[in-house]
């Protein structure tokens, strides 16, 4: 069978990040441009400021990224984007790159829901097995998704307020951390003990979780201990925030795999990252005979290899579309 080469965007925040993906699974050449430090200066992602830098870089991404592999654009068969879900000044731009790209060498044209691709990281490195539960844990997304076959998602679950990415990093600046303080909160929790009392969040049979209580209780407590002239121990209240974090999404992952009869469970997002979700999980894995993927920490956050191995499959599947097609800060994964 012919070799499919896709030429992939991802802009939905603040990485510009441009890829080319062999077949669905093998990386030719991948460039990720991150704005993290121009936003850390104001404690989070300025959505003005991101698009600006996108319009800056994307061309340049673009460039880099056909001169690192040994293709030209005549070897691109189609061209895959993330068009939502995300900031709309920032999918805008890498929207408008691949419309132009697909109009100018008349390549198709492949959407991909973003959470699609951070699903489709893990097949860059171990290929995905059928039928799975996908533990979606991002700075934008906590999602339990049950997928019977490729490219088919089943969302059974997902936060009611704050994502789980979110509450770390919000976290993170009430303990005095600069953006994004997800792995800084991460670091902390290895070098502390569990002694504050939070409460573990959403403990309930359903599939979704909320973590703006857990957020408002270690504000509250931080508050608190201040009012009372107390210092706060950033490494145990890390480590308190991060047990009750890494309990219930455990918990409620686990009762899916149970519930759904499944023995595949991959891990998907940013915060797949953390060491701690990861060592609970590959413990309860193995004693449950679940088979466990987590990608290599660089596939977890933004990167546009995501969405080419998911852009193959929704290619082979006739998903393309028109270049009149919209970005779109929300949408359901279906
Ligand atoms: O998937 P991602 O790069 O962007 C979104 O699509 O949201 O995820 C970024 C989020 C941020 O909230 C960041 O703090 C969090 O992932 N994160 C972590 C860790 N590494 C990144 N959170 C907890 N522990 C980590 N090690
Ligand atoms: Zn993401």
């Amino acid at each position: 069978m012919k070799d499919v080469y896709v030429l992939a965007f991802e802009s939905s925040c603040d990485e510009t990040s441009v890829s080319i993906i062999k077949n669905g699974y093998e990386e030719i050449a991948t460039v990720v441009l991150s704005q993290m430090d121009i936003h850390a200066s104001y404690g989070g992602v300025v959505p003005e400021i991101a698009s600006r830098n996108h319009v800056e870089n994307i061309t340049i991404v673009i460039e880099e990224v056909l001169n690192k592999s040994t293709l030209t654009m005549n070897d691109i068969d189609l061209i895959a984007v993330t068009y939502g879900p995300g900031l709309i000044g920032s999918l805008l731009v890498g929207l408008q790159a691949a419309k132009t790209l697909a109009f100018i060498y008349n390549k198709p044209l492949v959407p991909v829901h973003h959470i699609a691709g951070h699903i489709y990281a893990n097949n860059l490195f171990k290929p995905m097995r059928f039928p799975l539960i996908a533990l979606v844990v991002s700075g934008g997304h906590t999602e339990l998704v049950y997928m019977k076959e490729d490219y088919s998602f089943k969302k059974i679950g997902g936060t009611l307020d704050d994502a789980v990415g979110e509450a770390y990093d919000k976290v993170a600046r009430v303990m005095g951390l600069k953006y994004p303080g997800g792995p800084l909160v991460d670091v902390l929790a290895h070098e502390g003990k569990d002694l504050y009392t939070l409460p573990l969040p959403l403990d309930d049979y359903s599939y979704n979780f909320s973590f703006s209580g857990l957020k408002s209780a270690v504000i509250n407590l931080v508050h608190n201990e201040k009012q009372r002239g107390k210092e706060i121990d950033n490494k145990n209240l890390a480590c308190s925030f991060q047990t009750r974090v890494v309990d219930i999404l455990t918990k409620k992952t686990l009762k899916a795999l149970k519930e759904y009869n499944v023995d595949n469970l991959i891990v998907a997002g940013g915060v797949a990252a953390n060491k701690g979700l990861r060592e609970k999980l590959e413990k309860l894995c193995e004693q449950n005979n679940i088979n466990l993927s987590i990608p290599p920490v660089r596939y977890c956050t933004d990167n546009a290899a995501m969405i080419g191995a998911a852009g193959y499959y929704a290619y082979k599947l006739g998903k393309t579309s028109d270049l009149d097609i919209n970005a779109k800060s929300n949408d359901e994964l279906v």
